[in-house]
């Protein structure tokens, strides 16, 4: 008798805590959450010599954070950090740190820990494309891109995750892209390095949550193209529905996204239904519908990231 009344009560236990979870996100849907507040949180952003990274230090400079910024660019690094200081930063450090290496990551963690902190809001945005066919791609570019794309974002986690656990206190920021999402004809090396991001971050996400430390947040963004110049070159068929973004916005909706502690994060919205469909259509249909929206053709005018001088 005593299992099935014990297994009657954690049913029931889960069913309040599905209505709870539904009307708190029917309410959040009504409602937007409380953002929370960084002032005073250490944060980290890979990647923050230019684009992006640039970018989200600024938006986090005028929120009051404390800025860990690393690039392999040192110029465009000190620039961004410079820049930060301008716009308010509380404090702003530049680390020059290549991340596609493991004992550089390593290195500079450990010098970062030192000399600032724990780390406590943790954006792997460093990234590469190579922009090749698959058989016309280098293997040395393919494992770049995986160092930079996904292998430095288990360096940084080992470096910064205990800490967090520790503290039962942190962010881990992913980005990816929708080509983490969706294959794309041109991009084979560059869709699987962020797969795998995705796939990684999202399961040490799940893991820590398994543990109970729900004081540990994730957030997973996937943009489409956004104009920072990585993608120089590229197109879409179908602007109305997959605009390139501007990203300020991008920008915006990330900062947003991590203020609001959201899991996921794909831009434009379009993408979710994207999502959706190639999980539900028949194949040949969603084939058709790709060649119909141009989907194959986006990377013919690829040029890339010009090299700044
Ligand atoms: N621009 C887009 O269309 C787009 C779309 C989806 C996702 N993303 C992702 O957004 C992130 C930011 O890209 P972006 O558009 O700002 O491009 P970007 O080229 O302007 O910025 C990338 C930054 O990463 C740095 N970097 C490259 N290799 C590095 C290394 N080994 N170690 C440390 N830093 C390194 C570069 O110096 C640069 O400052 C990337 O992860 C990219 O894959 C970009």
């Amino acid at each position: 008798m005593a299992p099935s009344l014990s297994s009657a009560k954690e049913l029931l236990r889960f069913l309040g805590k599905s209505v709870f979870t539904v009307l708190e996100t029917m309410v959040f849907t009504l409602i937007p959450k409380p953002r929370k507040n960084v002032a005073g949180e250490i944060i980290l952003i890979t990647g923050a010599g230019s684009g992006l990274g640039r970018l989200l230090a600024l938006k986090f400079a005028r929120l009051g954070a404390v800025l860990v910024l690393w690039d392999i660019n040192k110029e465009g690094n000190e620039e961004t950090c410079k820049m930060a200081q301008d716009a308010g930063a509380v404090r702003a450090y530049a680390y020059t740190c290549d991340c596609s290496r493991k004992e550089e990551v390593y290195r500079v963690a450990d010098q970062v820990k030192k000399e600032v902190g724990d780390i406590s809001i943790l954006i792997n945005n460093a990234g590469i494309v190579t922009g090749k066919k698959f058989l016309d791609c280098p293997d040395e570019l393919m494992e770049k891109s995986f160092d930079v794309n996904f292998k430095a974002h288990l360096w940084t986690y080992k470096a910064f995750l205990p800490a967090m656990i520790a503290n039962d206190h942190g962010h881990l920021v992913c980005i990816s892209s929708s080509a983490g999402l969706i294959g794309v004809n041109g991009l084979a090396d560059y869709c699987a390095s962020k797969f795998a991001a995705f796939g990684f971050a999202e399961s040490v996400f799940i893991e820590t949550f398994a543990q109970n430390k729900r004081g540990i947040k994730t957030t997973i963004v996937c943009p489409f193209f956004i104009k920072t110049g990585m993608f120089e070159g590229c197109t879409t068929s179908c602007p109305s529905l997959l605009p390139i973004l501007e990203p300020e916005y991008a920008v915006r909706k990330i900062v947003d996204a991590i203020l609001q502690e959201k899991l996921y994060l794909y831009m434009p919205r379009f993408l979710y239904i994207m999502v959706f469909l190639k999980s539900v259509l028949p194949l040949k249909m969603a084939l058709l519908l790709a060649e119909y929206m141009g989907t194959f053709k986006v990377m013919d005018g690829f040029l890339g990231q010009k090299k700044k001088d």
